[in-house]
């Protein structure tokens, strides 16, 4: 099978290459360059590629062309300014790359034959956030405070609409939370900050302490997205699909940097700066991803513990000299293999 992912030199596009080539499939991508540093870049994945197109999803002509080159059966669509804090910095950046470049993908992928499924990737950032411990189901209020968050929302409903409105290539959508894992080279991420002050010696400033996340390994969450894929192919998987992690990996940012300190070793630590004026960012946000276990038999292989211990380890195998592709394979592989 030949996968389109657009977003693939960023941090979940490279996991889920990997991964679908670890399965056997063929992968093209659609992006703009990778971040210095970046996963895609250390693991060299670009020998892997049909094709590696770099383009702006925001131009509609050349995703169009792009996308038609390419005549893949199946799209992720994960190509997004994904950042919170960079959406304020960048509103129309965002809302023109998260908003109208999915539109691009979408109008793209309707037009070109191939395609028999399309999954599009949203957020957990998508509900409208009531501060809910429970979880949001799929079918709850959409809406968004920030520009990223909002801008995602506005993605998800025009998707919804789509979907509705045009009933031609089976399209998805996948909605999931913090992801954590080896090569994550964003900036303002939890523990992209920590595992890089500890490989410096330092203590990272931490600016929400107390806010409460799902973390989720990357894996997990991408393993989701393809099951969703398949449920596409097999002629179900219309619409909206949670996929959180279960209730124990719900951690606060404090219990996060204290576990990893702790597995880190070398006295790593961090500091609380949470009495600083900080730009908003949504307290408390969990899924309930029953409809995914129950309907698409998918569910987290990896535990909260063995999340971060994977993270940390990845981070610490390469800093030992190991190639990072072959510390990136041998983690698919154990994940391949967990029943
Ligand atoms: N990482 C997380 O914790 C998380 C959580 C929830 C949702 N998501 C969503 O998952 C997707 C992937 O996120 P990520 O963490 O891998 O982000 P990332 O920043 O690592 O990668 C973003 C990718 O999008 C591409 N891109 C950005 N703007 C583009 C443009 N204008 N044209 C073409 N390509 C463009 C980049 O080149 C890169 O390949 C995004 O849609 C994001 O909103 C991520």
């Amino acid at each position: 099978m030949h996968y389109l992912i657009t977003g693939h030199t960023g941090f979940k596009g490279a996991w889920l290459s990997l991964l679908l080539k670890q399965q056997g499939h063929q992968v093209s991508g659609i992006s703009l360059a990778p971040e210095p540093g970046a996963l895609f870049e250390v693991a060299g994945l670009d020998a892997d590629l049909e094709h590696d197109i770099r383009l702006d999803i925001r131009d509609a002509a050349a995703t169009a062309k792009a996308v038609q080159h390419v005549s893949p059966e199946v799209v992720f669509h994960l190509a997004a300014q994904p950042l919170v804090r960079e959406s304020y910095l960048e509103p129309r950046l965002t809302f023109e790359t998260n908003v109208m470049g999915t539109l691009n993908v979408i109008e793209a992928v309707a037009n070109t034959d191939s395609v028999k499924a399309h999954v599009v990737i949203t957020t957990d950032k998508v509900y409208k956030n009531v501060n809910r411990v429970e979880g949001y189901k799929e079918d709850e209020s959409l809406g968004g405070d920030d520009p990223y968050s909002s801008s995602k929302a506005m993605a998800d409903i025009m998707t919804q609409s789509w979907i509705k409105s045009f009933p031609g290539i089976p399209t998805a959508i996948a909605r999931a939370g913090n992801v954590i894992g080896g090569g994550d080279v964003s900036k303002d991420r939890l523990l992209v900050d920590l595992l890089q002050s500890f490989s410096q010696g330092v203590p990272t400033s931490i600016r929400y302490p107390d806010a409460v996340r799902p973390w989720q390994h990357v894996l997990d969450c991408v393993n989701g997205y393809v099951a969703l894929a398949d449920e596409l192919l097999a002629g179900g998987g219309l619409g909206e699909w949670n996929f959180g992690p279960a209730p124990e990996s719900f951690v606060s940012v404090r219990s996060i940097a204290d576990a990893a300190s702790k597995l880190w070793g070398d006295e790593a630590s961090w500091i609380d700066e949470s009495s600083g004026n900080h730009l908003h960012e949504a307290g408390l946000l969990a899924l309930d991803s029953s409809k995914s276990e129950a309907q698409l038999n998918w569910r987290n292989k990896l535990k909260f513990d063995d999340s971060l211990a994977w993270t940390i380890a990845w981070k610490k195998r390469l800093l030992l000299g190991e190639n990072a592709r072959d510390v990136t394979v041998s983690q698919i592989k154990n994940f391949i293999s967990i029943p």
